[in-house]
């Protein structure tokens, strides 16, 4: 049996990530008794999916919803999480990745990873036997694009296929072309997304490779649109944030922009959020954001990708 992984998301056909999203919600269901405090693991078809299991959490860059949502998302399926901070890791040290992973898939049984370059996150999971899942890297964020399809489908329950697909449905992206970006794109068109990327030149994303629309013009990029999208302008490990800032200074998230794309389009954002900069505080805490449930639901979706990899769940074989 092949081991899974979620390294780009490309993993996922369309049916895996339909059957990941309908998953989803059905956690999140059970889900809203655990908040009002009246839990019942017998009604939450979760409780257990992953018990006896551990999963490793190796963060080498900031993180407060990815890190929050998978330590919590994890117990909750009933399995151990293990936070590896890379300082306390022999990483650290000059230990090798093939090691590290060799290592690690003897002891837990999923990993799941926030790193620089994406080949630390292939090596990982080419010298191991056990499940990867990034959890940003440079080139990608998965699990965010997976938690905002999710967001999309809550947002917009009548304008889905019946399969649940999102074909009828169309996100605008505005700003730096870069991991999340990416992960909308490329994740999206495999669930019927359409994705607009709006980028100023030299902030694009690869032209040739990826399935969004590429556009530079804000106004007329999000015409249609029934969400619009934004992240930081300086990703961590950006070096040049004098001139980003200069360069992305018209690719901001307003209610005006908001105006422009489908009447009841809704705003999103990733988070954390810079007010004044990729989005004004109106946008961010008015009305038509959907970015705090996007937040939550970073642990919902997490929760079934986990199942999808380690085979639990609705995904056993
Ligand atoms: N959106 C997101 O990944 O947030 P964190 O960096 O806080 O994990
Ligand atoms: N593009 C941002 C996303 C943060 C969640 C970064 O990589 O820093």
């Amino acid at each position: 049996m092949t081991t899974r992984h979620l390294l780009t998301g490309t993993e996922l056909t369309r049916d895996d990530l339909l059957a990941v999203l309908r998953r989803a919600h059905e956690l999140k269901a059970a889900d809203a008794s655990r908040r009002a405090g009246d839990y019942d693991a017998a009604a939450d078809p979760g409780a257990h999916s992953l018990a006896g299991r551990s999963v490793g959490l190796i963060f080498q860059k900031p993180s407060t919803r990815t890190r929050i949502s998978m330590e919590v998302g994890v117990r909750e399926l009933g399995a151990h999480p293990l936070l590896l901070r890379p300082d306390e890791m022999q990483l650290s040290r000059g230990e090798s990745v093939k090691d590290t992973a060799l290592v690690l898939s003897r002891h837990v049984h999923a990993i799941g990873i926030r790193t620089n370059a994406d080949a630390l996150l292939e090596e990982l999971a080419a010298e191991g036997t056990i499940p990867v899942v990034n959890l940003l890297t440079d080139g990608h964020h998965p699990c965010q694009a997976v938690a905002d399809l999710l967001t999309l489908q809550e947002a917009f329950p009548d304008r889905l296929g019946t399969d649940g697909g999102l074909d009828d449905l169309h996100l605008a992206y505005v700003g730096d072309g870069n991991n999340v970006a990416r992960s909308l794109a490329l994740v999206g068109a495999i669930g019927g997304l359409k994705v607009t990327v709006v980028a100023p030149d030299g902030y694009q994303l690869e032209p040739d490779t990826t399935p969004a629309i590429l556009a530079s013009d804000p106004t007329a990029g999000v015409a249609g649109a029934d969400a619009l999208y934004a992240d930081v302008w300086v990703s961590m490990g950006d070096t040049d944030s004098d001139e980003r800032r200069v360069a992305l200074r018209d690719y901001g998230l307003t209610d005006a922009l908001l105006d422009a794309a489908r009447p009841g389009a809704i705003a999103l954002h990733c988070l954390p959020a810079h007010p004044g900069e990729e989005i004004t505080a109106e946008v961010l805490y008015g009305e038509r954001e959907r970015i705090w449930d996007q937040a939550e639901n970073r642990r919902h979706a997490q929760k079934a990708l986990l199942e999808w990899v380690l085979r639990a769940g609705p995904f056993a074989d």
